[in-house]
């Protein structure tokens, strides 16, 4: 029997003991093991709960058990997560998280405890909920020289995009709602402002590189300046506004003499894009994600699922569990070292920008850029533009110059 302890009996963590309950027969079918949820681990009680008689308040009984073999965390936050998580895998016992903060964070050191104590840290369902993407990184794409990776991977700046344009709903009420259905951050301006977009894409480029992306050095904007204006404006050029997070593997990602000559290996960037509406991300909708993975030789390749919410994301919890299950005591190698990726400065990184602008910009738009095209909404008292590629600092600049007349800008992904 392999015996397993959820520490967080939240969101997520409730979810992993319904999926374990719900699919064990398959579960331990296709794993050929018979699993068991031992402990649940809150500081709260749970009256009534049917898993009631597994609550313990004290850490000490799972990490002193060697009967529990994998350790579920699901409790987000690196402070007593950081603590529990290099306790179990210290004592051997493997761990499975959804926790991204600490993934992004303290990833690389605890891939390294669980290969010194032969067991497992498995981070599924720490980027886009209960889409396998992952495991398809490290294993079916191992051997591809990763060209760029970009992503919808908040399912609640998604939910509300996707509300905003729709429905034209409210900004702070589809914030609401979307803490409701348990999408959201405990703090949702992670959300909002696009650090967990920033967390999620620093480890899918970590793991494109097998080197570590320091996340705090990703420049991240998110969408709370994205207005309905916006969107009359888009959806008039044939786009939609997402938020992705992009990462673009650079000549020296793969090239070891550009490394040494010290230049950067990697673009990373967390913004609100205009998304043309053919391209396959522009159809990923509400709390959906979707990642889409250029490779060398495969090609475009692109993964879909629901980003968040309870029974999406502990399904990638119970998958790692399921992993752990079939490699008791034995490590299975990642590649991904501490050692950080020199990332390209973003002011030098070259992307389109759409400008909306006071009426009366249009002169200094085409003086500046003249092949501008200029969007066209009947009935407007602004205007619009779509500028051609330019470096970020030249747009720096020349957003500097337009000053108040500058009413909004977004980042064209194409
Ligand atoms: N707040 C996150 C999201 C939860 O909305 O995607 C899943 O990581």
């Amino acid at each position: 029997m392999i015996n397993i302890a959820v520490l967080g009996y939240g969101t997520v963590g409730s979810g992993v003991v319904e999926v374990v309950e719900t699919n064990k027969k398959q579960l331990n079918k296709k794993t050929q093991q018979e699993l068991n949820i031992k402990y649940i681990l809150d500081l709260r009680e749970f009256p009534g709960d049917p898993y009631e008689d597994k609550i313990v308040h004290d850490v000490d009984i799972i990490m002193n058990d060697p009967d529990v073999q994998i350790v579920c965390e699901t409790m987000g936050g690196t402070g007593a997560a950081y603590k529990f998580t290099k306790a179990a895998l210290e004592a051997g016992k493997s761990v499975c998280t959804s926790n991204k903060a600490m993934v992004a964070a303290h990833g690389t050191e605890m891939l390294e405890i669980a290969k010194k104590n032969n067991c497992n840290y498995m981070f599924e369902a720490s980027v886009g909920g209960g889409i396998p993407i992952i495991r398809p990184l490290m294993t079916s794409l191992c051997h591809e020289y990763v060209e760029e990776i970009a992503g919808i991977i908040n399912g609640t700046t998604n939910f509300m995009l996707t509300k905003m344009e729709r429905e034209g709903a409210d900004y702070a009420e589809v914030l609401k709602e979307a803490q409701k259905l348990g999408y959201a951050e405990q703090d949702p301006t992670a959300d909002v402002e696009g650090h967990d977009t920033c967390r999620k894409i620093s480890i899918l480029a970590s793991l494109m590189l097998g080197k570590t992306v320091n996340f705090e050095k990703v420049y991240t904007e998110g969408i709370s300046k994205v207005t309905a204006d916006d969107f009359a404006y888009a959806a008039a050029a044939g786009y939609t506004i997402k938020l992705l997070g992009t990462a673009k593997a650079l000549e020296a990602a793969y090239d070891d003499e550009a490394r040494a000559a010290g230049k950067a290996e990697v673009s990373v960037k967390v913004s609100s894009y205009m998304v043309p509406v053919n391209h396959p991300i522009a159809l990923v909708n509400d709390v959906m994600n979707g990642v889409f993975v250029t490779g060398n030789m495969v090609g475009e390749t692109m993964y879909y699922g629901s980003g968040a919410g309870k029974l999406p994301t502990a399904s990638a919890v119970v998958a790692d569990i399921a992993e752990c299950a079939k490699h008791v005591g034995e490590n299975i190698k990642v590649f991904w070292d501490a050692e950080e990726a020199k990332l390209a400065d973003y002011l030098e990184t070259e992307t389109a920008f759409f400008v909306r602008t006071s009426a009366d910009a249009a002169d200094a738009v085409f003086e500046q850029f003249p092949d501008a095209m200029n969007i066209i909404v009947d009935g407007r008292n602004d205007a619009a533009f779509i500028l051609p590629v330019m470096k970020e600092k030249d747009f720096v600049a020349f957003a500097e110059k337009l000053g108040d007349k500058l009413l909004g800008r977004l980042r064209i992904y194409a």
